[in-house]
């Protein structure tokens, strides 16, 4: 039976085999599996956003910086998938505990791409973090508004940007006055992100990822000056 990509249960090594090839996916599988530590979830959602933002936004070089990041695999796969990347840093207010141990084991299984310093992390919130325009900026599932401080600082520094949203809370979140026509108010403020996004001067790019993996899978992506 085929393993429900949507499962926060912990990738074990047991489940090793079940990730058999050559395929990046599966080799970055099987080394997330033996760490033991990663919600199988989130081995899905960030393989499915990072294939889709190289695509759109790779290629340029720079640092991926993660924001929100977590354990800071959605940094790390962007880095592996993206040869003109020089770096991945991710940043959260506190980092989890196994985030380490995680890169750690990513870096012993791609030691060209994500060893010798490669991959950082920072304790930091958000907001306090530099940015810089070569920077490709991405925060996969920053709650609420945290997106809205993800799109502030990246459009600050004109830099690349690809947000996932979640936890929309329409008592505070900027729904643009669509609230006439749209019912669903989490999609009227991610609309309302769009056009924000696009009135910085950015090139927006929308997609969706599988829903199967997670429900709140719009992703919002742009790049300064593209227009
Ligand atoms: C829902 S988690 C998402 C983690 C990861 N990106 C993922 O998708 O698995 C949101 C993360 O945002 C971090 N966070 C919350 N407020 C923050 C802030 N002001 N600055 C930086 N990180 C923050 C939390 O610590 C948490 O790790």
């Amino acid at each position: 039976m085929a393993l429900d990509p949507s499962s926060r249960s912990r990738l074990t090594p047991q489940q090793a085999a079940r990730f058999v090839g050559d395929g990046l996916f599966e080799r970055v599988a099987r080394a997330l599996c033996a760490a033991g530590k990663l919600p199988r979830k989130e081995l899905y959602e960030a393989w499915a956003v990072a294939r889709k933002v190289r695509r759109r936004l790779g290629g340029a070089g720079g640092r991926v910086v993660d924001l929100c990041a977590g354990h800071g695999l959605l940094g790390q796969l962007l880095l592996l998938l993206d040869r003109a990347a020089t770096a991945a840093v991710a940043v959260d207010r506190v980092l989890p505990p196994s985030a380490a141990l995680l890169a750690g084991a990513l870096a012993e299984a791609f030691p060209a791409e994500l060893g010798a310093g490669r991959v950082t992390r920072v304790e930091c919130p958000v907001a306090d973090f530099e940015l810089g325009p070569g920077d490709l900026v991405v925060a996969l599932h920053a709650c609420g508004e945290l997106t809205d401080v993800v799109l502030a600082r990246a459009a600050a520094a004109r830099a690349r940007v690809a947000v996932l949203p979640c936890c929309h809370d329409l008592g505070s979140g900027n729904q643009g006055g669509l609230e006439g026509w749209i019912e669903d108010g989490p999609l009227a403020v991610d609309l309302t992100r769009a056009a924000w996004l696009r009135a910085q001067g950015y090139q927006v790019w929308t997609a969706r990822i599988d829903a199967a993996v997670t429900p709140k899978n719009r992703l919002l992506m742009g790049a300064w000056g593209h227009v």
